[in-house]
């Protein structure tokens, strides 16, 4: 029979050990997200953590749950496991629907996590046909940031959309609040609505959707834009829903290193040849 002494000595053996975990990069575990978060990753790691987690939209196995708050409960789960992985300076991106968005921020900032934007990503192909309101054609993504990481904007420019009036203003700039501004040869600075196609769309043959190696991969350009912005060559990206390993894939692009999990062994295999395949 244990005594009240022994389980203190075990609660302090756990948490000694817990201090001694050093992340090892480049690597996925094929393991459940708090296994992963609880043994494989040291506290204060992670530069950035890009998560685009179960949505409870019940497009398969892993994206179901009981009810709604059972979905949150797993939900702030997870965040409250990772929060403790952050750098004092980092950044952590939340890919979901708006309506879960909404409750992510909320306990987020209860979190003391600084919130930085909603970003609106335009997925260019509408997930739903509703006749009595409008069509969801887009997914939301929370930036929030701990202390004060790097954000490069510089990087992460876009083209001007109007074009003439561009070439014009860097010839001959145009005036604004009394001083001559000339566009930047890079582009303007990046908004926090996004245009990018959904996998599913591009991925359509005649219009009509295909059969893809994972139900929900996410744009390659659209994670590039995100590790671009907030992080630097050789900080650690994790990501502990990794899908078909795009957050992996973009990071190694970017020599940025990478730290995830994924629970089913059939996408997980996928993060292994995705990996490879972009060698
Ligand atoms: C939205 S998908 C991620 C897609 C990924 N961003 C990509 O670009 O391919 C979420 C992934 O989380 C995995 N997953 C669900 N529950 C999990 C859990 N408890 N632990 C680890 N992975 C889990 C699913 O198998 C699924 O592949």
């Amino acid at each position: 029979m244990q005594t009240n002494s022994t389980r203190q000595s075990d609660v302090f053996y756990k948490k000694s050990k817990k201090q001694v975990i050093t992340a090892k990069v480049d690597k996925i575990y094929n393991l459940d997200v708090f296994d992963f978060l609880n043994t494989k990753v040291a506290d204060n790691s992670v530069d950035l953590a890009v998560i685009d987690p179960p949505y409870n939209m019940k497009k398969a196995d892993w994206d179901t749950f009981k009810n709604q708050d059972d979905f949150l409960n797993f939900t702030f789960s997870w965040i409250n496991a990772l929060l403790p992985k952050l750098k004092e300076n980092s950044s952590l991106y939340i890919f979901n629907t708006s309506f879960n968005s909404a409750y992510i921020l909320q306990f987020l900032v209860e979190q003391d996590l600084e919130f930085k934007n909603w970003i609106v990503w335009n997925k260019q192909d509408g997930i739903s046909a509703p006749k009595n309101k409008f069509v969801n054609g887009s997914e939301t993504i929370l930036f929030f940031t701990k202390g004060r990481p790097v954000f490069n904007f510089d990087d992460i420019r876009q083209p001007y959309k109007n074009t003439d009036r561009m070439k014009h203003a860097a010839k001959k700039g145009i005036i604004k609040n009394g001083k001559r501004w000339f566009p930047n040869p890079n582009g303007r600075l990046c908004s926090e609505v996004w245009d990018f196609s959904s996998e599913r769309h591009k991925n359509k043959v005649n219009g009509k959707t295909q059969k893809m190696s994972h139900l929900t991969p996410k744009p390659k350009d659209m994670i590039e834009r995100i590790i671009k912005a907030s992080s630097s060559k050789g900080d650690l990206v994790l990501d502990c829903f990794m899908g078909s390993g795009t957050t992996a894939v973009v990071s190694k692009k970017l020599n940025r290193n990478f730290i995830g999990c994924e629970k089913n062994k059939q996408y997980y295999k996928l993060c292994a040849i995705n990996i490879i395949l972009d060698e």
